[in-house]
């Protein structure tokens, strides 16, 4: 299939990429690289060793879609492009819906355009707002969401759900995340943020290696086994091979499912685990809890598993160990690597 990522050159958008080419999938993306880099792709080419077509542009801007989907055909699209710092939306609502809602609107109008009806949309747990129970299975509610960031993932769900209803020959899946992290076994290809670290893994990484002084453990008096918050963390190469069941699985309709793995960790549990893996002690520091955050975010991934076919298969150590080499090689990310 000729498969179009929009926002491939992305943390996981890099990873799909590389499954998709391993499947013998063509791989085109569209990025605007307002968080990413192209080095990326050119890992992804390196490590597959086939190419890939990239068009630099903006999901928001008409022209820019319209000159992917002219110049070959497209059979499906992975849709990854977003803004995803919860901190960020709740600073820049505005800035969030025009390129999460607005961007993806103007790509439902290309793909009918077009005549393209496979979708897989990245979604988040954040869509379930406060958790009504634990495990979060997919009938449990959604939309109270906390922040922009959230409200627009449940917002585009909500709109594809309708979009299907006037458009029945559409196959839409959107995948609820969990929390990704991990990287590709080569240490090739990760996860890079900019600035200081809002996610727990990148800034414990960065304690680890010197580059900040002590991690900040965000509340100790949640109900949870140690007081730390319980997450479950997902392996991005899990995530990408969920996204590729997910494609071999679309069908008409609309549909959405978790991708977890069902087993959570805490805080203090990451950061034990971490210090076994890599030999590096990392000092913590407990402070009050974040606004915004829950105790446990949990998923029940037994649906994908029954009509994708799909489950997680890498556990926490594995996770720990891949983002653990892909940063020791790579401390400043994909700069001052190689350019293009
Ligand atoms: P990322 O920032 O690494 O990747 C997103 C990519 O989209 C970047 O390469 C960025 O340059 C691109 N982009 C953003 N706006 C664009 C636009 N208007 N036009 C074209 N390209 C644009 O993030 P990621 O972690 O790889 O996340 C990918 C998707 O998965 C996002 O939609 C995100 O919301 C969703 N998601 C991520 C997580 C997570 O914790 N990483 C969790 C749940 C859902
Ligand atoms: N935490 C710390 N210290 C830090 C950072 C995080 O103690 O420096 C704690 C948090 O309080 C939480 C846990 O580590 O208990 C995980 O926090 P993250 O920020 O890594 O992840 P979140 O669960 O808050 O959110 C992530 C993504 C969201 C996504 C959500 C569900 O950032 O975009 O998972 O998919 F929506």
């Amino acid at each position: 299939m000729n498969v179009l990522i929009t926002g491939g050159a992305g943390y996981i958008g890099s990873h799909i990429a590389l499954s998709l080419l391993q499947q013998n999938h063509q791989v085109i993306v569209l990025d605007n690289l307002c968080n990413s880099s192209p080095i990326a792709l050119t890992r992804v080419e390196a490590l597959s060793g086939k190419k890939i077509t990239f068009h630099q542009g903006d999901i928001r801007r008409r022209a820019d879609l319209n000159q992917v989907f002219n110049q070959q055909p497209i059979d499906a699209v992975i849709h990854m492009a977003g803004l995803k710092s919860v901190n960020e939306s709740l600073q820049k609502p505005v800035k969030y819906y025009q390129n999460n809602i607005a961007g993806t609107l103007m790509l439902l109008e290309i793909m009918k355009q077009h005549q393209v009806n496979k979708l897989i949309f990245s979604s988040s747990a954040t869509v379930y707002g406060v958790p009504e129970k634990i495990p979060l299975c997919e009938n449990c509610d959604t939309g109270n969401t906390t922040n922009p960031y959230g409200a627009s993932k449940y917002m585009v769900e909500k709109i594809m759900g309708e979009v299907v209803d006037a458009q029945p020959e559409l196959a839409i899946t959107a995948l609820r995340y969990f929390n990704p992290a991990g990287a590709h076994p080569s240490g090739q290809i990760g996860e890079h943020p900019e600035g200081i670290p809002n996610n727990l893994l990148p800034y414990l990484f960065q304690v680890a290696n010197g580059q900040r002084g002590n991690l900040p453990v965000f509340g100790d008096d949640y109900e949870t086994p140690d007081g730390t918050g319980v997450r479950d963390y997902i392996h991005v190469m899990d995530l990408a091979e969920g996204h590729i069941q997910a494609l071999n699985h679309l069908k008409p309709g609309y549909r959405h499912y978790n991708l977890g793995t069902g087993q959570g960790y805490s805080v203090l549990e990451i950061v034990q685990m971490f210090e076994q893996v890599s030999g590096k002690h990392v000092p913590v520091d407990m402070r009050a809890r974040r606004p915004g955050d829950v105790a446990i975010c949990l998923s029940d991934p037994g649906q994908a598993k029954k009509e994708l076919g799909w489950q997680a298969t890498r556990g926490l150590e594995a996770m720990l160990r891949d983002a653990w080499r892909w940063h020791t090689q790579n401390p400043q990310g994909y700069m001052g690597s190689e350019t293009l």
